[in-house]
Formats: structure tokens, C-alpha cells, sequence
């Protein structure tokens, strides 16, 4: 991988000279987030909440675990079929990424696109979408970098590049849209497809349905690097908000529902006992369920159905050859009922 390497001496840049576009996000409420999470039935506590330094750094070795195969199948998927992707791209593409993860994903999709103009990573977090900006503009001379600071849940009108794009292409992988629920996906395709634009598209990483325990054992690692990760929610909760959960008080269960297709993944109440939050009391009874993380698996028939309600369509699919995870293209199909083009 060719990563630059800085002079000695240099030091790190630790102050982005890029401009970045602030479309002021509304900040998180965790507090009220969390008390929303633990008055519900069941209880739940709000998954975007798991990505602290250390959670970070958690799911990162999370992608490393032999059990965990998505990030493995689809990093060698987009080297495999970087010429394919590319060609049904078109050139002179504004990629667009929902998220900013590793960098990893994005680095072969741009060394594998014809003439990329620009790269706009959407993060809600200033740190992650510096971060990330800086790394990618380090390594793509000929990319102009544009980020923007916003919630990618709501259309993000596109910075304009110095030099004319032909189209952008929305960048959404890691089975992400999976850890939505069902109406927040299609608000979330929706997003993309207001977002892209007439002539533009989504590349979308999904994971596919497959043998129950190739997938209860990848969100099981037998490392138990997914259950530190899990429990680590508790532990940043603790520290940024002051409750007071007992990190030994919980344990990390994993479960795939054959009938929705599913993993939820909750943190069980290994005992009667009381949490604190902000003043509140929440009792928790012995082997309760805390909902944490869901992650849908798709059939294509099921992913096909998803888009369509969000008026985009099917238009190119890339699987592994075992059929476990699969890259979609998509562009704007029929136009949505009842909405005004
Ligand atoms: N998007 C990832 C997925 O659903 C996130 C993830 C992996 C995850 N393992 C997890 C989230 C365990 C919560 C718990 O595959």
C-alpha cells in the first residue's frame, strides 16, 4: 500500500488546511438518548454511541477476527472487481462516502475509478471527518478532498469541485445500512438518492443471507474481541454521562433470527440490579435483554424491495463467489409515489 511516510522532523499535520463544509449537525444528546434507550421495552441503548477511541479501535480488530468475514470479503471484492466497478461508474466520478471508516475501503475505490475528481467524506464527528479528509488528501494528489460536517441521514447538498465532476457516486460499504432499521433505511436510501443526483449513483455493501452459524460466529468471535467491544458501550456511557453501570453486571449475546434475517446483538442482565442514569433508576431483572445492535442480512430479493421503496433501483451486482456479501450499484428507478420530481 503505498501510504506516504512524512519526513522525520515534519511531525504530523495535526491541523486540517482543508475547508471543510459545516452544515452544523444538530450535536448528540447522549444523556437523552440514553434515557429514551432504557424507558423503552425492551430496554435499548443507542448503537452509535460504540465508536469512542477505544471503541474504535475495538471494531477495527473486530475486522480482524478470522470469524468476522465482511470487511475481509468485501475489501478483496472491490480489488477483484475494481475494473468492473469502474466501468459501470463511468469517469471523472465526486465519490461521496456515507461515514468515514479506516480508509481502506475508499483507498482501492479510488485507485480503482477512472479519473476521480473529488472525494467528500459526510461524518457527524469533526475529529473522525478531519481525520480521515487529511489521510485521504495525503494520498490522492490528483482527488480534491471536500468534507463535510453533517448528519448523513438528511440529503447533503455537494460541495462544487474546482473541476467539474460527470456524476457523483454515493459510497456506502461495510453493510452499514444493515444496522438501520427498516423505515430508517429507506429514509436513508432516499438521502443517497437526493444526494446523487439524476445521473449519478450508490455503490452499497450488503450482507448476504447465508448459514446461521457462519454469521452468530462472526459477531462471536471466540477472541471475544465483539464482547469487549459490546461492553465497552457500557463503560464509555459510565464516563461521558456518568451512569453507573456495573461492567461485570452484563454480558455480550449475539443471536441470528432465521425468520427476519437478522443478528441482534444485546448485553444481558446477569443479575436483578439498578442502573442510574441522570438521577433516574432503571431495575433490571436477572437475564433481561438489552437491545444494542441489529444487522440485517439481505436476500436479493428482500435488498431489491428495500431500494425500490426509495425509489432507486438494482443496477449491477458483485458477490464473493460463496455468495456471503455482496456489492450493489444502484440509480434513481422510479420515481417515488406522491413525490414531486
Ligand atoms: N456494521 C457492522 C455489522 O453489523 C458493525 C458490527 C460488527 C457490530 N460487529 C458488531 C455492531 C457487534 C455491534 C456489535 O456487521
Amino acid at each position: 500500500m503505498a501510504v506516504q511516510r512524512r519526513a522525520p522532523g515534519q511531525g504530523p499535520r495535526v491541523n486540517s488546511d482543508l475547508p471543510i463544509t459545516d452544515l452544523h449537525p444538530t450535536p448528540d444528546d447522549i444523556t437523552g438518548d440514553v434515557l429514551r434507550g432504557l424507558s423503552a421495552t425492551p430496554k435499548r441503548l443507542p448503537s452509535k454511541y460504540f465508536y469512542d477511541r477505544r471503541g474504535s479501535e475495538l471494531f477495527e480488530a473486530i475486522t480482524r477476527q478470522p470469524e468476522y468475514y465482511p470487511t475481509r470479503i468485501e475489501l478483496a471484492l472491490l480489488e477483484a472487481r475494481g475494473a468492473q466497478i469502474a466501468a459501470a461508474v463511468g469517469p471523472r466520478a465526486h465519490v461521496v462516502e456515507y461515514g468515514s471508516g479506516s480508509g481502506r475501503k475508499t483507498r482501492l475505490l479510488l485507485d480503482a475509478l477512472d479519473d476521480p475528481v473529488a472525494y467528500t467524506p459526510i461524518e457527524i464527528s469533526r475529529s473522525a471527518l478531519t481525520a480521515s479528509a487529511d489521510r485521504l488528501d495525503r494520498e490522492f494528489g490528483d482527488v480534491e478532498v471536500l468534507p463535510v460536517l453533517a448528519d448523513f441521514t438528511c440529503p447533503v447538498p455537494l460541495p462544487a469541485p474546482s473541476r467539474a465532476a460527470d456524476h457523483a457516486l454515493v459510497f456506502f460499504p461495510g453493510s452499514t445500512l444493515g444496522n438501520f432499521d427498516r423505515a430508517e433505511s429507506v429514509r436513508l436510501l432516499a438521502a443517497m438518492r437526493d444526494t446523487m443526483g439524476e445521473r449519478g449513483g450508490a455503490l452499497v455493501g450488503i450482507d448476504l443471507e447465508k448459514d446461521p452459524a457462519v454469521i452468530e460466529a462472526a459477531y462471536n468471535d471466540a477472541a471475544g474481541v465483539t464482547a469487549a467491544f459490546t461492553l465497552n458501550l457500557l463503560a464509555r456511557l459510565n464516563r461521558d454521562i456518568g451512569s453507573d453501570f456495573a461492567p461485570d453486571g452484563f454480558a455480550h449475546r449475539a443471536r441470528y433470527l432465521r425468520n427476519e434475517g437478522r443478528i441482534m446483538t444485546t448485553l444481558e442482565s446477569l443479575r436483578a440490579q439498578a442502573v442510574t442514569v441522570d438521577g433516574q433508576r432503571f431495575a433490571f431483572a436477572a437475564g433481561e435483554q438489552m437491545h444494542v445492535e441489529q444487522s440485517q442480512k439481505y436476500s436479493d430479493a428482500r435488498f431489491d424491495a428495500l431500494v425500490r421503496e426509495a425509489g432507486l433501483r438494482v443496477v449491477e451486482r458483485w458477490n464473493d463467489p460463496l455468495d456471503w456479501f455482496g456489492l450493489r450499484l444502484l440509480r434513481r428507478g422510479e420515481p417515488l409515489a406522491g413525490t414531486p420530481r
